[in-house]
């Protein structure tokens, strides 16, 4: 029933949309010989876009209150190119020779092991079927919480809030064991490289961000017989990832962040700042936990004690300036909403 009542609803605007245009152009024509106390050509007008209106309601791209799809932006619209996949899978394990250069000189590696080879030793060993993932849909609401690490969650009680979410993602070393109030307990998803992996939970899905073709071969190695111990520093031999929930964040998704939304700022992106374009690729809202400094200027970790830390600003690899700048113009253009602590 749905699909043939929704069929000559499009049919029935369909004719109503061109004799309105039929009415307007002929209004239009005659208005310059007759001329009218009241305006047709306005109320047809306003009709038409009370219609179009109507008709792209009828096709939203998702049942949140809000959508990311919906907001209308033109800076946004510049950067957001929603064909790019943000995870390998076995579809699209392929690097571009462009990206793919630009990636092999981010951590720079003596002798690499070969790309292909590693990626198909990758999949015969962990799944790769994660299209399913990013496929939108107009009757879906996935609501995400990305939760960054800085000081300002401190005091926050975002916790119960954070956990509504039906994805929460989390970040490198970032603890909730004794934070809950604050950061919730809840992660659905960790984004992790070899030198920042913690331990995770049985139920959360492992995102390896791979700076280099080591990373790929060091979670081979640690979910098996643990022979990488030492990248440019020493790294967990042994992992206890759930090996059938682990996936990986795509090359040339990370150049596309870097070219599309940080216009090359910086030698690559942070973490924080490729979890949040992450995010607008997979989610229909996005809400931001714990990025930025906290209340007083500072820069530093929610678990350190020590506020002057200020890790992200002084690496030299990334422009936190520029990411902030980026994320407070996606708040501003309501596309994500930013809580930056209480
Ligand atoms: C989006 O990405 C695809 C695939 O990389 C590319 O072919 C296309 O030109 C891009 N679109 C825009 C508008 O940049
Ligand atoms: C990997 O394989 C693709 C074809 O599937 C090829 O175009 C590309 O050059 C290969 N990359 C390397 C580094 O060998
Ligand atoms: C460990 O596993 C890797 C990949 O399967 C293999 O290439 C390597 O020879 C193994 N090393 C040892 C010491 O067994
Ligand atoms: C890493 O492994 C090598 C060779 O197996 C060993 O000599 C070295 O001590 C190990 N390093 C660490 C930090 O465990
Ligand atoms: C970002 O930077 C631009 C250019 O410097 C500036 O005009 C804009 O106000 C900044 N936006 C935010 C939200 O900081």
């Amino acid at each position: 029933m749905m699909p043939l009542r929704n069929r000559s609803l499009k049919m029935f605007t369909l004719a109503l949309l061109f004799i309105i245009t039929i009415t307007s152009f002929l209004l239009n024509y005659t208005n310059s010989i007759v001329s009218t106390s009241w305006d047709p050509k306005q109320i047809a007008y306003q009709f038409s876009e009370q219609v179009k209106k109507l008709l792209k309601y009828s096709r939203r791209p998702c049942s949140c209150n809000t959508c990311i799809l919906e907001q209308t932006s033109a800076w946004f619209d510049e950067r957001f190119n929603i064909t790019m996949q943000p995870f390998l899978t076995t579809q699209n394990a392929f690097i571009p020779q462009e990206s793919y250069r630009w990636w092999l000189k981010l951590q720079g590696e003596r002798s690499p092991k070969g790309i292909n080879e590693t990626l198909q030793e990758f999949f015969s060993f962990i799944p790769g079927d994660w299209e399913h993932l990013s496929e939108r849909s107009s009757s879906r609401c996935r609501r995400c919480a990305v939760v960054g690490n800085s000081g300002n969650l401190r005091r926050s009680q975002y916790g119960q809030e954070i956990d509504t979410h039906d994805f929460v993602f989390r970040m490198n070393k970032a603890p909730t064991v004794g934070f809950e109030p604050d950061v919730g307990s809840k992660t659905t998803h960790h984004f992790v490289y070899p030198e920042s992996y913690r331990e995770l939970g049985e139920e959360v899905s492992m995102i390896l961000i791979p700076f280099k073709i080591l990373d790929l071969r060091w979670v081979i190695s640690a979910l098996t017989n643990g022979t990488i111990n030492h990248t440019y520093i020493p790294v967990p031999r042994k992992i206890k990832a759930n090996k059938d929930k682990i996936m990986v964040y795509h090359p040339t998704f990370m150049k596309y962040v870097y070219d599309n939304w940080l216009q090359r700022h910086g030698r690559y992106p942070s973490t924080g700042f490729l979890s949040i374009i992450f995010a607008l690729h997979l989610c229909d809202e996005v809400d931001l936990y714990g990025f930025g400094a906290d209340s007083k200027g500072n820069w530093h970790h929610y678990w350190e004690n020590n506020p002057s830390a200020g890790a992200f600003r002084q690496t030299g690899v990334h422009d936190g300036d520029f990411e902030s700048n980026v994320t407070h113009t996606l708040a501003s253009v309501a596309k994500v909403r930013l809580f930056k602590g209480r």
